[in-house]
């Protein structure tokens, strides 16, 4: 484990690849350490995503690519066969880490098409191709998230205040974010902007993540418990909500962190704009609707105390789902690297896979 501070001026990198082996941002001791924890194999990575040292739809999805090329280095020194099944069980230790983010299983099928197209040369020419498109895949998402940042920045008037739920920025992706990159990318347009992010129970990636985000860069944040958001609306203090998005199914419902369903719901009731930062790969076009999109239950002492620290009483019961789904009626647009889709429906959902925009990435 390698320990650093972050100074003001450096851009947060979640994820590097450093001599060989991956080094991940530690999100579960942030704000108070910053600090980068070592991988070397599929099975670490795992636990690593598992553990939510790392988190965030994209960014579980650029370290299970690394998982698989780390693989492939440790198993380097075996013969084709023995290569090939070693690697077969990393990518089934990497898709059982988390359930509910589709870019997990994106980026694992990203690698295996890879390792097919190269099945027939040496395990040093397949490993070296794994590293590579590993590389790729983060660099890409960089693009995907400045591009859906340009077309995000212009639905934000200059002076909003806007309210985001979670964390969907650097930290939960290779760089500049989702949501916190429409936010950032306005922000480097000229526009001010400020942020109310949702604490987000019970893991608390809003006060731990994106506060901390917004406070290393000096945007204007204010932190709120996620029963304050509908007061703020009432009283006409937010002008949009913006999130990210674990898996959006054909239809358009929306899967993400807990509670935003209930922002979504709220934002309708006060005419309030609710955006999804959503990269083409979070789209998950094999489910038809929200209904059958896997949520994950977490363990009960999420809920019951945070850390060391146990509040509930003893024995009671507990429901722990990390994410809810939100209908796509609720969406007042998609924001995509492919541009803005307004009012998204399954039609809408499907031209945009169907209809080839350059988008110069
Ligand atoms: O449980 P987490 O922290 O992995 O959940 C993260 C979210 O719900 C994010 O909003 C989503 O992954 C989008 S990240 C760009």
């Amino acid at each position: 484990m390698t320990q650093q501070g972050l100074n003001g001026a450096q851009t947060i990198q979640t994820l590097r690849w450093v001599e060989g082996q991956l080094e991940m941002i530690d999100q579960r001791v942030l704000p108070a350490r910053f600090e980068y924890v070592r991988y070397a194999s599929a099975a670490e990575v795992a636990q690593g995503i598992r553990a939510m040292v790392v988190r965030g739809a994209p960014a579980i999805g650029c370290a299970a690519a690394y998982g698989i090329a780390l693989e492939a280095i440790a198993l380097g020194h075996l013969a084709p066969t023995a290569f090939a099944a070693g690697l077969e069980r990393g990518f089934e230790v990497l898709a059982a880490s988390r359930p509910t983010a589709v870019n997990l299983f994106w980026a694992l099928n990203r690698m295996r098409r890879i390792w097919q197209a190269h099945q027939q040369r040496s395990v040093a020419e397949i490993i070296n191709c794994l590293i590579a498109e590993a590389q790729e895949i983060a660099a890409e998402d960089v693009r995907i998230n400045r591009a859906m940042g340009a077309h995000g920045a212009a639905l934000l008037a200059d002076g909003a205040r806007v309210l985001t739920h979670c964390n969907a920025g650097a930290l939960a992706t290779a760089g500049h974010g989702t949501a916190l990159g429409v936010i950032r990318s306005a922000v480097e347009a000229g526009k001010r902007i400020s942020v109310i992010a949702d604490e987000t129970r019970p893991f608390l990636q809003g006060a731990r993540l994106t506060a901390w985000e917004m406070v290393q860069e000096k945007i204007p944040v204010t932190l709120i418990t996620d029963n304050m958001a509908g007061h703020l609306m009432s009283r006409g203090e937010i002008d949009a909500v913006v999130v990210g998005t674990d898996r959006v199914a054909a239809n358009g419902d929306v899967a993400n962190k807990i509670g935003t369903y209930m922002v979504a719901v709220l934002a309708q009731r006060h005419g309030i704009p609710f955006y999804v930062a959503c990269p083409l790969s979070t789209i998950d076009l094999t489910i038809a609707d929200g209904a059958a999109i896997p949520i994950e239950e977490r363990a009960a002492d999420e809920v019951t105390g945070f850390r060391d620290c146990q509040w509930a009483a003893k024995g009671v019961q507990v429901r722990n789902p990390a994410f809810d789904v939100t209908p796509f009626d609720l969406v007042t647009a998609l924001i995509t690297e492919k541009g803005v889709v307004p009012r998204p429906d399954q039609t809408r959902i499907a031209r945009l896979f169907a209809v080839e925009v350059p988008v110069n990435l």
